[in-house]
């Protein structure tokens, strides 16, 4: 099988032919479309369902999955990589800090957009950020995913105690006020976020390749998700991101993605090419 990708023709082994065909039954039975992933981390995960599941091949996986929405949804939550942190790359939030609250500070309202947030800790040091910088009661935080059990997890706040050290650690260097400690109940080997912190939080299932615009954001992040989608569909996710972001509104990736898909990069000026956070200018 030839297999297009941007410029270039690839030739397919069957292992990879049949993920191909699985990716197209995922979408034409039940809308879930993964056609625009990279291959190299999808065909991982398939292989691995595959030996943790008992099947022999891939076709029959796929025969189970046209036929069955439960195994379906179990499928399409073990093919995303969730992994996540408190104030991952502390000095992103460093510079949220110093370069984009004091431009949030004009707004009545301030409406942020956690895209892809997985288990919920990003937004979670967000709602820290705005808390310590007064701007929590005029702020909601739309926190989304496509993965459902994750969102779960993300809407109790609740986490191993063992991420604790690194979340007073992330939390020190992106500039905390406080202690993190403060933010957080602790017991049965568990922290859990403090309550005040979900007030203004709304968790919900929104997929970046199917769903539509969240409009009129001032600050739109999206880390760590890109990175494992080709090319055309980063332009397309962009360009959503672009559409949900009021004008100068703030847009932040993870450190090893970019808008260099976007066609139309001069949309936006960086405010820190390091962190990977731009700004809108039209
Ligand atoms: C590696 S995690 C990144 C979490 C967090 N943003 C961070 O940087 O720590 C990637 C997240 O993107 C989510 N994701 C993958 N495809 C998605 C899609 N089409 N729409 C929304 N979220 C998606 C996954 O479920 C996963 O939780």
């Amino acid at each position: 099988m030839m297999f297009q990708v941007g410029e270039q023709t690839e030739i397919l082994d069957a292992f990879e032919v049949d993920v191909e065909c699985l990716l197209e039954a995922l979408y034409l039975r039940w809308g879930y479309d993964f056609r625009g992933y990279s291959r190299a981390s999808l065909r991982r995960r398939v292989a691995r369902y595959i030996a943790d599941a008992g099947f022999e091949r891939v076709a029959d996986l796929q025969h189970e999955l046209i036929r069955d929405q439960a195994r379906c949804q179990h499928f399409v939550r073990g093919l995303t990589v969730n992994v996540t942190d408190m104030f991952r790359d502390p000095q992103f939030y460093a510079v949220l800090r110093q370069r984009v609250i004091p431009e949030l500070r004009s707004h009545p309202f301030i409406k942020i957009w956690h895209a892809g947030c997985s288990t919920g800790e990003e937004a979670y040091s967000m709602a820290i950020l705005l808390q310590e910088e007064g701007l929590a009661d005029r702020s909601v935080i739309y926190a989304t995913d496509i993965n459902s059990k994750v969102l779960e997890q993300a809407r109790k706040g609740i986490y191993h105690e063992r991420m604790l050290g690194n979340a007073r650690e992330n939390y020190r260097l992106s500039g905390g006020r406080q202690r993190f400690d403060d933010y957080v109940s602790s017991g049965y080997e568990r922290f859990m976020m403090d309550g005040a912190l979900k007030k203004n939080m709304v968790f919900t299932t929104h997929d970046l390749v199917t769903d539509q615009v969240f409009g009129e954001m001032q600050v739109v992040i999206c880390r760590n998700v890109l990175i494992y989608f080709r090319r055309e569909l980063q332009a397309r996710v962009l360009t959503l991101f672009h559409q949900s972001l009021d004008l100068g509104g703030f847009l932040g990736l993870g450190i090893k993605e970019s808008l260099s898909a976007f066609p139309s990069p001069s949309s936006f000026r960086p405010i820190d090419a390091d962190v990977r956070l731009f700004q809108r200018m039209d």
